[in-house]
């Protein structure tokens, strides 16, 4: 039988368990894909301690790279033996072996490895409709990403660069700051020791970004608001140091006519035509060199306890990847 790590009960990194599963035949409308690599991310964290619920028992993990192995009834787009990569639910990658629903996949390129396939689908994806689709950035806009060393950010950068724009990133610490700014950022301030709204003010004379892309959530988001030009655009995608609390609206009017917005990639790839469209830009500043994919951190997938642990203390830079 095949083995992959479950989720019994909500918890610490030790509720996750690394079990023999069944894996029956691909249903009609699935494949089956043995992995090769998955991809860690934040949302992990957040099924696991159940921040966003999950019905239990369940698998766990959105991310994954491998080959089809087999497919059920009505599935045309693919054949046993391609090389693909996803990004999304049903909840399950961290697995030996899965079954998906065919319409969550994608051709992965042959440029592409399956190790970086796995580490650049979930927060590529991401940086990719925030970049193009929530905020369109223009050359020339002045844009703040917070968080700019992690898995979406180190992408963002160097993607908002490529687009032309001033990018401002935070990090937590001074080695983090190096590598953001060998990944697109024009400029970095480390948000642990600085002042970052007042810093922003000062690198963009006064007038304050075009978008803030903030994924860090309680501990940003006010600074977040303070940050913005008017009229700007809040971003606010993610909770790495907590939920934001409920938002009074006057505050919005009050900061310059802000806009605010929380999204996620769910929505915005629900359609297959979509996730199509969103994928090939990725592919293509991903193929063309212009967004490098750091896989900083590699583990065994029967290790991603560890893996959680080092994420939640801010250990990891880049993309992490679990090996099967
Ligand atoms: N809405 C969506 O569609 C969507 C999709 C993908 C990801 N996300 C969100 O985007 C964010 C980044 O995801 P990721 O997978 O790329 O993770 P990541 O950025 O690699 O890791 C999170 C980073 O957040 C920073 N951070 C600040 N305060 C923190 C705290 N109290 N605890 C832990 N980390 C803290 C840390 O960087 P520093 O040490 O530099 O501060 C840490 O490395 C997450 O919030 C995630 O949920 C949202």
């Amino acid at each position: 039988m095949p083995y992959a790590i479950r989720l019994h009960q909500n918890g610490g990194p030790e509720v996750l368990s690394w079990e023999a599963v069944d894996l029956p035949a691909p249903a009609p409308g699935e494949a089956t894909v043995r992995h090769h690599a998955v991809g860690l991310n934040f949302i992990d964290v957040y099924h696991r301690t159940g921040l966003y619920p999950v019905t239990l028992p369940s698998g766990i993990g959105m991310e994954g790279a491998g080959v089809v192995e087999a497919v059920g009834e009505g599935v045309s787009e693919l054949k046993v033996g391609d090389r693909v990569a996803y990004a999304g639910g049903p909840l399950g990658a961290y697995a030996e072996v899965r079954n998906i629903p065919a319409h969550r996949l994608l051709k992965l390129p042959d440029a592409i490895s399956f190790e970086t396939g796995a580490a650049m689908m979930l927060q590529g994806l991401t940086a990719a409709y925030l970049l193009r689709k929530t905020y369109r950035v223009q050359a020339g806009d002045a844009v703040l990403i917070q968080a700019a060393a992690g898995g979406v950010g180190l992408i963002a950068c160097q993607w908002a660069r490529a687009l032309g724009a001033t990018v401002i990133g935070t990090v937590g610490s001074p080695a983090k700051a190096e590598l953001a700014k060998a990944h697109g950022c024009h400029h970095v301030i480390n948000y642990s020791t600085e002042n970052f709204a007042q810093r922003v003010r000062e690198i963009t004379n006064g007038e304050g970004v075009a978008v803030v892309y903030d994924g860090v959530g309680k501990d940003t988001f006010t600074g977040s608001l303070d940050s913005l030009r008017p009229m700007g655009m809040m971003v606010s995608f993610g909770n790495a140091s907590g939920p934001v609390p409920p938002l009074d609206l006057i505050v919005l009017s009050q900061k310059g006519s802000l806009f605010v917005t929380r999204p996620t990639l769910m929505n915005y790839t629900a359609k297959r035509e979509d996730l199509v469209a969103l994928g090939s830009e990725l592919f293509d500043v991903v193929v063309s060199g212009q967004v490098r994919i750091e896989v900083n951190q590699t583990y065994a997938l029967k290790d991603a306890a560890q893996a959680h642990r080092d994420l939640e203390a801010r250990k990891t830079t880049g993309s992490t990847i679990l090996l099967p």
